[in-house]
């Protein structure tokens, strides 16, 4: 089997490393040169995968056409938002391989369209005239790369479009230590991956204000039922955010020292700097950041209540104090927890 994967970055780089063990042609497609040079020159990538060495079998390559030829799959490994000038590319190549599924492993919604990010992959392949030819799938779920990359148990959900051979990939990207599970509600994987980034910020500003674990495990329910709330609203299944894309994601995200997004959170409270300027520096995507404005434009346009996620935004975009933003949140009108 041959896998293109699109991005050398941290999760490009992981993924692509446990599929050598049994695909036998994997190749990365980057943009940056000292990324694919390092990948093929010394077998790591110390900018985004410190510490681990890539098998020998994993290639990279700075042509897309390269990449895509005799692809069996092509898996999205790029920033939510840069997967459509990435898609466009893809869908208007001629290495492209007729009847390849696209599955894509980023994780957010399209702030501009406010689309999730299967729907534009499918608009692009659409836009090229070859949707009919590609189902898009989505691999998503509680994956550090980094403890990808070391071989740890790890569990995700594989979910796409009626007419996909999903459970013939659910067996190929399967392997001893990253097991596989197909959800058909789509919707539901891609809000739920998405969405869980915002709270995991939110952990991370309380953290870094010197709050416990009761604040942490308040945060995370309360924030499930935000994620619940708009995923229901936009067509998600109810069961799919108790599973692995749901509360699985939130809490490896919401607990973990690799989580980004947790640490971006953290970081924000604890810097002198404004969170936009430490953006700036950041090299690796912080996702939860964009998801928040996409998540409370949803929000506004269907009139459901994100208080979590408000506080976020506020303290990201508009200078609001982390220690307001807590405040505000604890002093909010009292009511009973099930409605
Ligand atoms: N890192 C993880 O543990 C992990 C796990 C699961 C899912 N994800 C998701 O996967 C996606 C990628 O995450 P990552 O951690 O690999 O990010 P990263 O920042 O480590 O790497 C991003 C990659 O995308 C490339 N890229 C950026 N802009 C591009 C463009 N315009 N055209 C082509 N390539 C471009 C970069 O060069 C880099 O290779 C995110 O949505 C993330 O949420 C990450």
């Amino acid at each position: 089997m041959k896998a293109a994967i699109l991005g050398t970055g941290a999760w490009a780089s992981a993924f692509g490393r446990h599929l050598c063990h049994k695909w036998e042609r994997v190749v990365l497609w980057g943009v940056k040169p000292e990324q694919v040079d390092s990948i093929n020159q010394t077998g790591t990538n110390p900018a985004f995968l410190p510490g681990i060495l890539l098998p020998p079998n994993l290639r990279a390559t700075l042509d897309l056409d390269d990449c895509l030829s005799h692809a069996d799959v092509v898996f999205s490994v790029v920033p939510s938002q840069v997967v459509r000038e990435v898609m466009a590319k893809v869908a208007a190549s001629e290495a492209l391989p007729r009847g390849v599924p696209v599955i894509n492993l980023a994780k957010g919604f399209e702030v501009k369209t406010l689309e999730r990010l299967s729907q534009v992959i499918d608009e692009e392949l659409a836009r090229s005239g070859r949707r009919a030819e590609h189902p898009v799938g989505v691999l998503l779920g509680p994956s550090h790369a980094e403890e990808v990359a070391l071989e740890l148990p790890t569990a995700v959900v594989l979910s796409g479009q009626p007419g996909g051979d999903w459970s013939h990939w659910q067996t190929w990207i399967s392997g001893p230590f990253f097991r596989v599970y197909t959800n058909a509600d789509m919707t539901g994987v891609e809000i739920a991956t998405g969405f869980k980034n915002i709270i995991a910020l939110a952990v991370g500003m309380a953290d870094g204000l010197g709050t416990g674990d009761n604040t942490r495990g308040t945060i995370m329910t309360r924030g499930m039922v935000e994620l619940s709330r708009l995923g229901c609203a936009l067509g998600g299944r109810p069961e799919t955010f108790s599973g692995l894309a749901g509360f699985g994601d939130m809490i490896t995200t919401c607990i973990s020292r690799h989580s980004r997004n947790r640490n971006f959170g953290q970081a924000v409270t604890e810097g002198t700097e404004g969170p936009q300027k430490l953006l700036e520096r950041q090299v690796q995507v912080v996702e939860g950041v964009y998801m928040t404005q996409a998540a409370l434009k949803l929000s506004e346009k269907h009139g459901i209540e994100l208080p979590i996620t408000k506080q976020v935004h506020d303290v990201l975009f508009s200078g609001k104090p982390p220690r307001q933003a807590m405040r505000e949140l604890m002093e909010r009108q009292l009511r009973p927890e099930l409605e």
